[in-house]
């Protein structure tokens, strides 16, 4: 079996961009969520699309775990089962973070979907690309998709959340400084994932 990695982080962190470079660095598979297959991909066009009837929370964590049930057992447990390593821009930690205590639907409830949803499949390992709100908004600019456009507060319980998941499971959890530029911050990606390679 292959290593499955999730990089997770707020809005405007560069987690998108260090996720591609770390599986570059491992020569792993890069995917994403919401996405990562056809299906998924047009559900992530319907949840983000600023213009649309947006879902209702609990359609939203709805339509986040479809997309992942899809991803984990057509791209994730293939690849994983032929021995290459996985890297997922965002995963489960995403819908605690956003749905859970984002959106205030609960972080067991959105767990518990979600463990349907994957079948329990967990990551090896979740980098936390960590970065103070003002940045990330600073960031991000104004061409934001729907949930970026629910603000800063949302934004804020998203980080607490992200910041309490990591505590409470330090051995699968690597939180990494988003500061500073892209190159800085994948070295520091790097040498984290050296380090626990070598654990
Ligand atoms: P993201 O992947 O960060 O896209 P980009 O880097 O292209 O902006 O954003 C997807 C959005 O979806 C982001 O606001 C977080 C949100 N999201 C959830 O709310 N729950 C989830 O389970 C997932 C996977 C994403």
């Amino acid at each position: 079996m292959g290593r499955f990695i999730a990089v997770e982080g707020a809005d405007g962190t560069g987690k998108s961009t260090q996720a591609r470079l770390l599986a570059e660095y491992l020569g792993a598979v890069f995917t994403r969520e919401p996405g990562g297959t056809p299906l998924g991909e047009r559900i992530r066009d319907l949840v983000l699309d600023p213009d649309g009837d947006g879902p209702v929370d609990r359609a939203e964590a709805l339509l986040m775990a479809a997309a992942r049930a899809q991803h984990v057992e057509l791209v994730v447990l293939p690849a994983l089962a032929a021995g290459r390593d996985v890297v997922s821009d965002r995963y489960v930690a995403s819908s605690v973070a956003y749905q859970g205590y984002g959106r205030g639907l609960g972080a067991d409830v959105v767990a518990d979907v979600n463990r349907f949803a994957t079948g329990g499949l967990q990551p090896d390992l979740v980098v936390l690309v960590a970065l103070d709100v003002p940045l990330a908004a600073d960031r991000l600019g104004d061409e934001r998709d729907r949930i970026e456009r629910s603000g800063d507060g949302l934004q804020a319980k998203v980080v607490e959340a992200y910041k309490e998941m990591a505590t409470a499971d330090p051995d699968r959890w690597i939180v990494v400084d988003g500061s500073g530029t892209i190159d800085e911050v994948a070295d520091r990606i790097a040498r984290a994932i050296d380090e626990w390679l070598s654990r």
